[in-house]
């Protein structure tokens, strides 16, 4: 299989914090100020009224939204476009997080937004993975079919310019009696998610999308993932809303 585009990337996935413009105004910019990267991309998704702000004042970040909807206007109350958080200066969007699939987000809605994303010259992170891990191994089949229902229809060419981010619901900060997920964990289902790429595509497509792990992760184990957990890079909740200990989440990506 031929070579992986060189560069890595870490996002920050803010959710809904901080509380206030001004906190994240001072998280972005102690984030962008102690910023040196040579090979990696940080990218901060912040709740969509930070974005405009952010994307001015903090030229180093790339900035994302954390969803948008499928159509470009009209009368959807309460909805926000691919068009529009562009235009906001968002270049990148997180899909089909966990949190959205708990409030009723469909396979079949999230494709339609990665579709718009990509005709909005947005890149969708598009996260995947499942809620538990049996020992029957189905969990293998939950990221397929999460895989298949958020790709269908889309051009197998489109496909480099998507990054899957594989997010263990039993591993994420904020799960109910979560557990650790471990580098192997990630390795394993960073080469199945690699395998279902190839599958819908050819072996030469899915080798160009980035594959991200998710789920917890720190300033500690940032390296080990990277290092040994078969992907391109991190996305990580909790920790980035602590400037410190992004950065080093960043730092550790970088020298790998
Ligand atoms: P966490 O969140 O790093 O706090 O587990 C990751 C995510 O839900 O995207």
């Amino acid at each position: 299989m031929p070579k992986k585009a060189a560069h890595k990337i870490v996002v920050g996935n803010w959710k809904m914090n901080p509380l206030t413009l001004r906190e994240a105004v001072k998280l972005a910019a102690d984030v962008a100020k102690n910023l040196k990267t040579k090979h990696t991309k940080v990218v901060i998704c912040p709740p969509l009224v930070y974005v405009e702000k952010l994307s001015r004042i903090a030229k180093k970040l790339a900035i994302g939204g954390q969803d948008i909807f499928w159509e470009d206007k009209g009368p959807y109350t309460g909805e926000v476009s691919g068009e529009m958080l562009h235009s906001l200066g968002g270049r990148f969007v997180i899909l089909g997080h966990s949190e959205r699939r708990a409030l009723g987000e469909t396979g079949i809605e999230i494709n339609k937004k990665i579709k718009k994303a990509l005709s909005s010259s947005l890149t969708p992170i598009v996260c995947v993975g499942e809620k538990e891990r049996e020992h029957t191994h189905e969990y293998f089949n939950v990221v397929k079919n999460q895989i298949e229902e958020c790709l269908a229809g889309i051009q197998k060419n489109l496909f480099p310019k998507i990054m899957i981010a594989y997010e263990p619901v039993w591993a994420i900060s904020t799960t109910k009696d979560r557990k650790d997920a471990t580098p192997k964990d990630s390795e394993e289902m960073a080469i199945f998610i690699r395998k279902t790429l190839s599958d819908l595509s050819t072996p030469q497509t899915a080798s160009k999308v980035m594959i991200l792990y998710g789920g917890s992760v720190n300033e500690k184990d940032a390296g080990d993932f990277v290092r040994h957990g078969g992907v391109d890079g991190l996305l990580a909740g909790r920790a980035s809303l602590d400037a410190k200990k992004f950065l080093e989440i960043v730092r550790v990506t970088d020298a790998l």
